[in-house]
């Protein structure tokens, strides 16, 4: 099969490497000519591992290659892809779908032959019908359909998610349609990963369902977690013992910051709207947006009480600022709510990421960054885990407690324990969901 993906973004270029991968021929055009410099000189301008490794394997192979040309990356190919991103609009909650829009009507401007249309950005229900019917005028005598195939990747496993899918969902109109998409993901029917195929609504609905769902246990264990350190119960604990319950699952229990990246926070503010559109209130949905907001006023509260009520003049390390680990993306990381409220608390900030530096560098001005967590402890009053990232799993805290002026931590993603912080030396430890420790002073 011959591929056109439109946008290098996060989802079209995973997307496109793998399905390179698949062995169909690929084509990836970005509008952006540094990204495609970049791309063609076989640099990958994100950070998801293993991705430049299996985009040189496939560049070599002759099976992919990048470009700016969409009208020669369309012409000849049996199905386009637009990759492009949705946004939220300034003021309103919608996705914003110009970019759909645009690259919609590009495609139709070039297209000679039979092609399937398919959207793999997150849009609203009802996209896809808009997509063909702009086609359609732009391209009266164009014979095409449209399909649905929305993305579920997470970044940092965005490789084996694409590989090893739970899942792929696809909506359609015709056979035709799903002919060629059966074509396309045919080395996963093979391997007998589910494919479901159902209606265009179906297909978009999905996407925006299974984030909020994922965003309320998130949401939902947060609050628990509120609730434990109140009554002396372990979210830990808790979340163990709910996640065994095979109704329930273990996965996406881990309470924390609050969730950030580039779906759950715009997914569940898109669905939030798309209810007041329709006049059915998600007021599930609403709530969980809700929530995830206020946690992050919460934790600056914990870390102003482990500061003695002020961020004034305290040096505080900060260790993590993505919003998840094994990525470089920071959108709405909990860290650009947390490090600009101690840094206008008058704290000095160092900050410190395996791959965060980049972006971080611009989106919170006013931090100092530090190699290495050592180097960040050194007199500082407070330590504080804000990304769960391997290389902060197994710090030796001894030697962290000794160079800090106050060895106090606060580990936001529950990675050591109280009894880990006191062995090592620290004077006060808090964490979510679970009984903090702190010496009496002598
Ligand atoms: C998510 C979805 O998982 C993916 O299917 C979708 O296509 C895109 O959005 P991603 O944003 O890459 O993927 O990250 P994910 O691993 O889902 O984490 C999202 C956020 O939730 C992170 O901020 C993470 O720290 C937080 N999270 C996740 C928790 O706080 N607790 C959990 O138990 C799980």
């Amino acid at each position: 099969m011959k591929i056109a993906m439109i946008g290098t973004g996060y989802v079209g270029l995973v997307s496109g490497i793998c399905f390179s991968d698949f062995g169909h021929s690929v084509v990836c055009v970005d509008k952006d000519p540094q990204k495609i410099d970049l791309l063609n000189s076989g640099k990958v301008p994100i950070y998801e591992p293993g991705l430049d490794a299996l985009m040189a394997k496939n560049v070599a192979a002759g099976r992919l290659c990048f470009s700016k040309d969409l009208q020669a990356a369309i012409d000849g190919a049996d199905a386009a892809f637009i990759a492009v991103g949705t946004p939220t609009r300034r003021g309103d909650g919608h996705a914003d779908l110009q970019y759909v829009m645009a690259a919609a009507e590009e495609i139709a401007q070039a297209a000679q032959d039979y092609l399937v249309v398919v959207t793999k950005s997150t849009v609203p229900v009802g996209t896809n019908r808009q997509v063909k019917q702009l086609i359609r005028k732009t391209a009266p005598s164009l014979e095409f359909d449209v399909a649905s195939n929305p993305e579920f990747l997470r970044e940092g496993a965005a490789i084996e998610d694409f590989m090893k899918p739970d899942r792929v969902m696809i909506g359609v109109q015709t056979e035709r349609a799903a002919e060629v998409m059966e074509e396309i993901y045919r080395p996963l029917y093979l391997r007998d990963f589910p494919i479901i195929t159902t209606d265009l609504e179906s297909a978009e609905m999905t996407k925006y369902a299974a984030n909020a769902f994922l965003a309320t246990k998130i949401s939902f264990i947060n609050e628990i977690a509120a609730l434990c350190e109140k009554v002396g119960a372990d979210v830990k604990q808790v979340a163990k013992g709910m996640g065994m319950d095979n109704r329930i699952g273990s996965k996406f229990l881990h309470a924390g910051p609050g969730y950030g990246g580039s779906c759950f926070p715009k997914d569940t503010k898109a669905l939030a709207r798309i209810g007041q559109e329709n006049a059915v209130a998600m007021q599930i949905t609403e709530t969980v947006i809700k929530v995830n907001d206020e946690i992050k006023r919460r934790m600056i509260q914990k870390l102003l009480d482990l500061c003695d009520g002020s961020f004034k003049d305290k040096i505080i390390a900060v260790l993590g600022v993505t919003f998840k680990p094994n990525t470089d993306d920071m959108r709405d990381a909990p860290s650009l709510t947390i490090v600009p409220a101690l840094i206008g608390g008058g704290a000095k900030v160092r900050l410190c990421d395996p791959q965060g530096r980049h972006e971080g560098e611009h989106l919170l001005p006013g931090g100092r960054w530090v190699e290495d967590p050592y180097q960040a402890s050194q007199n500082a009053d407070l330590l504080v885990i804000l990304t769960e990232w391997n290389e902060f799993r197994a710090l030796d805290l001894k030697i962290i407690a000794r160079k800090m002026n106050q060895p106090k931590m606060a580990d936001l993603r529950n990675i050591y324990s109280a009894k880990d912080a006191r062995k090592a030396g620290f004077e006060s430890y808090d964490s979510i969901g679970r009984e903090p420790f702190s010496k009496e002073p002598s």
